[in-house]
């Protein structure tokens, strides 16, 4: 099941052809993209999600995306959707055509979720961890490498999923070279000791998550302590748990990284998700 919604206001089939070849978004993964969840006709943080598409869009010296028209797209798919309660929908603005009036392409899709996603929020996962290339301070340094941009450009993203596979686990925690944790492929990491949450600063040129800010401001409410700080890679095998969050995985158990088993962290993870839930 999918509906496809375009910033014109009218729906489109998801199976017909709609893009054109010499879309820059296509050719060179020139754009920006946000993928929210709903849950019983409700987007989670839209307004977080559309506010960090405009912070991509603005990184990529791109127009700002039309707020209204991004509403109008979800609001219509959200009306006719008629699947399982719950739905992935993802907003997508590319700049366009090569050569074109500069006129960005942009759409709203919702999906349902994928069976494995679902399958890795019940049972956990294994994740190895890959570096990056990132050190500390080359977000700011370099912003051309639109570190902490939500760009098209996932060719990078996946290849590490790739790899996590071949080396027989299913997900992965990014590191810089020294060694410093950054965040998954599409995901956040966090790490809990005690009643502490903890991840990475955006600042090492990761994507502030939606998820992750909504869980803190949850469990920051419930008296928990909230930090976001560099994490060491040692630190995640004496932690007591370490979470990837998104917004369609919600909070994923990791199990296993590197192929050593963590501590059982599945009595936290029922307390996380219950933190997490509480915000809506
Ligand atoms: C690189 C990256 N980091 C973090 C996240 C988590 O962001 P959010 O919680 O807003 O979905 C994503 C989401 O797909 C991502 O692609």
């Amino acid at each position: 099941m999918r509906v496809l919604a375009l910033l014109d206001g009218t729906l489109a089939d998801p199976e017909s052809s709609l893009i054109r070849i010499d879309d820059l978004g296509l050719l060179r993964g020139d754009g920006v993209f946000e993928t929210i969840l709903v849950v019983d006709g409700k987007p989670r943080e839209l307004t977080p999600h559309l506010d960090r598409l405009d912070r991509s869009a603005a990184m990529l010296d791109m127009p700002t995306p039309p707020r209204a028209a991004f509403e109008r797209a979800v609001e219509l798919v959200l009306g006719n959707w008629t699947g399982s309660s719950e739905l992935a929908l993802k907003l997508v603005y590319t700049r366009g055509v090569e050569g074109g009036d500069g006129t960005p392409t942009g759409f709203a899709l919702g999906a349902a979720i994928a069976p494995k996603v679902l399958q890795q929020r019940a049972d956990g996962l294994a994740a190895v961890t890959l570096d990056r290339g990132i050190e500390p301070g080359l977000a700011e340094r370099a912003p051309w490498l639109l570190l902490g941009a939500k760009s098209l450009s996932y060719a990078v993203n996946m290849a590490a999923l790739r790899e996590a596979e071949r080396r027989g686990a299913s997900e992965v925690v990014f590191t810089t070279s020294g060694g410093s944790v950054l965040e998954g492929p599409t995901s956040t990491a966090i790490l809990v000791r005690g009643r502490t949450l903890v991840t990475p600063p955006a600042a090492l040129g990761i994507l502030p998550g939606t998820t992750q800010a909504a869980l803190f401001r949850a469990a920051e409410r419930q008296g928990w302590t909230v930090r976001v700080e560099p994490i060491a890679v040692d630190d995640l095998y004496s932690a007591d748990g370490l979470f990837l969050v998104s917004s369609v995985r919600k909070i994923t158990r990791v199990h296993t990284l590197d192929g050593k088993q963590l501590p059982d962290s599945s009595a936290l993870l029922s307390e996380l998700q219950g933190l997490y839930e509480s915000e809506y």
